[in-house]
């Protein structure tokens, strides 16, 4: 497959993961959630919840591999006092409608220190949904300050910063095909 996006590969130090290994990921990652939820039995689609907005990309590559009924919705939720478990907290700016008793796929970009997941999924919890799952591209296990249950991980990822598929640096990146770490002098 030959990608069209722009791709500043100039501007990086490394490719940490390239644009094929994402798409063979994601397959298998389908595959997995297919089975899981093929004996499902609601009278609704599965809600997959994409987190704006690092996770549009592989939101939408996902969902094209899934065989049952979907319906997709997005939040975007900011996080403050991100730094101590205790005062970390969520501020909702885009949220989904009802979900009671709706069966969730949550898909997000990347689980860092786990706060912000952590309060999502604590409000999510409280609006009687039948279930939740966890849909990560990638996680950073050394940075993590709360327990988070992954249920479909993409990569585990060391402590790096990363941009691209979805994920930015001041806002940048998002559209590259690949996930790479910026050349150092980039990120001052
Ligand atoms: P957490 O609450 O620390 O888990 O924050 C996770 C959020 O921080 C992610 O949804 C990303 O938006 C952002 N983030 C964490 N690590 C990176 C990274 O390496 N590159 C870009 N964004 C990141
Ligand atoms: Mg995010």
């Amino acid at each position: 497959m030959i990608s069209r996006s722009p791709n500043f590969i100039e501007d990086m130090d490394h490719i940490m993961i390239t644009e094929e290994q994402i798409q063979n990921r994601i397959v298998e990652l389908a595959d997995k959630i297919n089975l899981d939820y093929q004996d499902l039995n609601t009278e609704k689609p599965v809600l997959v919840i994409g987190m704006l907005t690092g996770a549009f990309t592989f939101t939408a590559d996902l969902v094209r591999h899934l065989n049952f009924h979907i319906s997709v919705d997005f939040i975007s939720a900011s996080s403050y006092g991100a730094s101590t478990v205790s005062t970390g907290s969520v501020v909702i700016k885009k949220d989904v409608g009802d979900i009671t008793g709706r069966h969730i796929l949550l898909v997000e970009d990347i689980i860092d220190s786990g706060i912000s997941m952590k309060h999502i999924l604590a409000l999510l919890g409280t609006r009687n949904p039948a279930s939740i799952r966890l849909c990560a591209l990638l996680s950073k296990p050394d940075r993590r300050v709360t327990p988070i249950k992954i249920d479909y991980l993409g990569f585990t990822i060391k402590d790096e910063f990363v941009v691209g598929y979805g994920l930015d640096f001041a806002g940048r990146y998002r559209a590259l095909p690949y996930i790479g770490v910026l050349k150092p002098e980039l990120y001052n």
